[in-house]
């Protein structure tokens, strides 16, 4: 049998200068993203499948990432004849029902697949892609699931009942074979509601209509801002391997204390350590330990809320 040793990890860290690939650059984490990257010094290549402009990239790319072609070329854009030196993978049906449950796995594993595999066989440094904390499960499942225990860690068996959870499951363990195959450092963020603005602000006065609607998302977000800036962190961090890690907010989109949360609508999980005042579901720390991430945006205290404060993407940095 003809057995293939892993190969040696690749070294990560990139700096600014370096190039990099951004999938679902028109989307709404993208648009943050791109200018984020590029306001710190990065050349980066932007790519969605819908047309879209993005003054601060080195180039726009328009192409769907299941086209093998298309991320190849991609991958070669804006670095001259050498490939990107990091790869962001943003690109997805975002929620389900938008397409087709079908579609909706297919289409985010595939796409996934030809941007992970692509980068790995290209020489890619360091690779970032989206999950979702609603890989666990409980934000999508249309009934009643509750974690098994709180705060939420990487360690908590998913419980996934929908296309769109398990598309991301699968996006994971494409992650691990890109690490695995080709010893690319490939981190998969499991990120919550993601907004800031007017999205943010929607969500908080729902919680506050209604503390209930927010349950099967346990009240958890992250900032637009902050998503771009765990980005950031772990494509400097020299991190090697594969590795999932929950990225949240430290509280709640609720000022209901999430204990009495917890108590009212999840009343079968289990509370392994207490949850202080309005602190988030979501264990964090693995984030903090390996990639040194720790989000600053808050929507109780800073700008977050402010409902032209996505538009200021454009020349800030992270
Ligand atoms: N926004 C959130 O609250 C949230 C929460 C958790 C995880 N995520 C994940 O973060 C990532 C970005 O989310 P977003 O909120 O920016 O989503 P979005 O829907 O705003 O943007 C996604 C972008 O990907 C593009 N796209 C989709 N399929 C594509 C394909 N096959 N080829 C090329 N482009 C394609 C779309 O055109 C769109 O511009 C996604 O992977 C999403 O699942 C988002």
């Amino acid at each position: 049998m003809n057995h293939t040793l892993p190969p040696a990890g690749r070294a990560g860290a990139l700096r600014p200068g370096d190039a990099v690939l951004v999938t679902g650059a028109a989307g709404g984490i993208g648009r943050v993203v791109v200018p984020a990257l590029a306001a710190a010094g990065y050349r980066v290549v932007a790519t969605d499948r819908i047309p879209f402009d993005a003054p601060s990239a080195q180039a726009v790319l328009v192409g769907d990432t299941r086209d093998p072609e298309f991320v190849g070329s991609a991958l070669r854009a804006g670095a001259g004849p050498a490939v990107v030196d990091g790869v962001v993978h943003l690109a997805a049906i975002a929620s389900p029902g938008q397409v087709p449950d079908d579609q909706t796995f297919t289409q985010n594993a595939q796409g996934t697949f030809c941007v992970l595999d692509g980068a790995g066989r290209a020489g890619v440094r360091v690779a970032v892609a989206a999950s979702s904390f609603s890989a666990y499960g409980y934000p999508w499942a249309g009934r009643h699931l509750s974690p098994a225990y709180v705060p939420v860690d990487e360690a908590q068996e998913p419980v996934a009942v929908d296309a769109y959870a398990l598309s991301k499951l699968a996006s994971e363990q494409v992650g691990a074979y890109a690490a695995r195959r080709y010893g690319m450092p490939t981190t998969l963020l499991r990120i919550p509601f993601v907004g800031t603005g007017d999205r943010l602000r929607e969500m908080v006065e729902l919680a506050r209509r209604d503390p209930g609607a927010m349950r099967q998302e346990l009240w958890t977000w992250l900032d637009t801002r902050d998503a771009a800036g765990v980005v950031r962190a772990v494509l400097e961090s020299g991190v090697d391997g594969y590795h999932v890690v929950n990225v949240a907010a430290p509280d709640t989109t609720s000022d209901v204390p999430t204990a009495q949360l917890l108590a009212r609508f999840h009343p079968e999980t289990v509370v392994v350590r207490p949850l202080e005042g309005t602190a988030t579901v979501i264990d964090t720390t693995a984030v903090r330990e390996l990639f040194g991430f720790v989000p600053v945006h808050s929507w109780r205290t800073g700008d977050a809320l402010d409902p032209d404060v996505t538009a200021v993407a454009e020349g800030m940095t992270v």
